[in-house]
């Protein structure tokens, strides 16, 4: 994993500095680049919320070997531990690698590892080609996400992402703040429930919305019929001084567990943190920047060995606070 850093850190160059932490200081304000917007206060509040939770730990128990399998909308995964939608490899990452060659590692790399990558969508058009592209090599086993498009656009979209032959497909809402999109002559922007209500039809298999960050939102996210939900500032990306995804998380959980999914994202950057999210609420977690810089640095044996290092985490954080599965973890592992 150290070389394939240090391999980042080279191709990276100008975009990512690959900081022994990636918290957002040094990168602040780089958007595009894989910096949060602004003062990248939310990008930072992820990892402040996180890092504010500690682990009661607990070694008077049986738990050896834990379970770290789940089921995820019907699918099942080695751990509850997906790659984030991320695109854009040139103006984001630097281009060193194509962007084919970048989702083709996320998706397939999380593959071999018993887990889904998902792909990300923008302008160029050759963003989310690239992402289905790998999702169709990989027999559909991937979770195409696309941006919320006004009109025809958005529908032809999804289209296309269920041709890839992926059965559950998202759509980041969070994106609609985009102006960027709206002056390239691509408008995103918010939906109404009766829109949702619309795009939920338009997909024959599941959905899930991502950017979902107030009980608001979540119960009428519930009323549109959506599969799942992603608690998540868009790794801050999108809204300076928006809270961190583990600050609100445990509301929403208590407010829609059990009516669909919960997966929540930003700043995850252990299996301790892993393990933090489920027991707010999460039934998995989505993990952005890392994946990106052990993509870059070591294409899929890069994205394969960071998904080894989360695993190993994973575990250990388990048998130390006598979690014997993920699909039923103790909220009173936490402090
Ligand atoms: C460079 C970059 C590009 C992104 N592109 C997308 C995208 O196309 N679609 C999407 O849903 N989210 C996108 N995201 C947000 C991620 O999916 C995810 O929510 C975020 O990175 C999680 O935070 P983390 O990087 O701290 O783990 C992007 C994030 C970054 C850093």
């Amino acid at each position: 994993m150290k070389d394939v850093l240090d391999n980042a850190r080279k191709l990276m160059k100008g975009y990512c500095r690959v900081c022994p932490v990636c918290d957002g200081r040094a990168c602040a304000g780089e958007v595009p680049g894989m910096g949060g917007l602004g003062t990248a206060s939310a990008f930072k509040a992820n990892l402040e919320a996180l890092g504010a939770r500690r682990f009661n730990m607990r070694l008077v128990h049986e738990v050896k070997e834990p379970d770290t399998a789940t089921t995820l909308l019907g699918k099942t995964l080695s751990m509850p531990v997906l790659a984030a939608p991320i695109g854009g490899v040139s103006f984001n990452m630097g281009g060193k690698v194509s962007e084919e060659e970048y989702i083709h590692s996320i998706v397939h790399g999380c593959l071999a590892k018993g887990t889904l990558g998902c792909t990300g969508d923008g302008v160029p058009d050759f963003i989310h080609q690239s992402g289905f592209d790998a999702i169709r090599a990989a027999g559909g086993l991937g979770i195409p996400f696309v941006k919320p498009w006004e009109d025809q656009e958005l529908f032809d979209k999804l289209e296309k992402a269920q041709a890839t032959g992926a059965d559950i497909i998202g759509m980041d809402i969070d994106a609609a703040g985009l102006v960027t999109l709206r002056k390239m002559g691509r408008p995103v922007s918010p939906k109404s429930v009766a829109e949702l209500k619309k795009i939920r039809a338009a997909v024959s298999g599941k959905f899930i919305l991502k950017g979902v960050m107030t009980v608001e939102d979540a119960l009428l996210a519930a009323e549109a019929g959506v599969d799942a939900i992603v608690v998540s500032n868009h790794g801050g990306r999108v809204l300076d001084f928006a809270p961190g995804a583990a600050e609100v998380l445990p509301k929403i959980a208590s407010a829609v567990k059990g009516k669909m999914a919960i997966l929540a994202d930003g700043g995850v950057r252990s299996g301790g943190d892993v393990l933090k999210l489920l027991a707010l609420g999460a039934d998995a977690v989505m993990i952005g920047r890392p994946f990106s810089m052990a993509a870059v640095g070591g294409l899929k044996e890069g994205v394969e060995l960071y998904l080894d290092k989360i695993m190993v985490e994973l575990t250990q954080c388990m048998v130390l606070t006598g979690t014997e599965s993920v699909a039923a973890v103790d909220p009173g592992i936490l402090l």
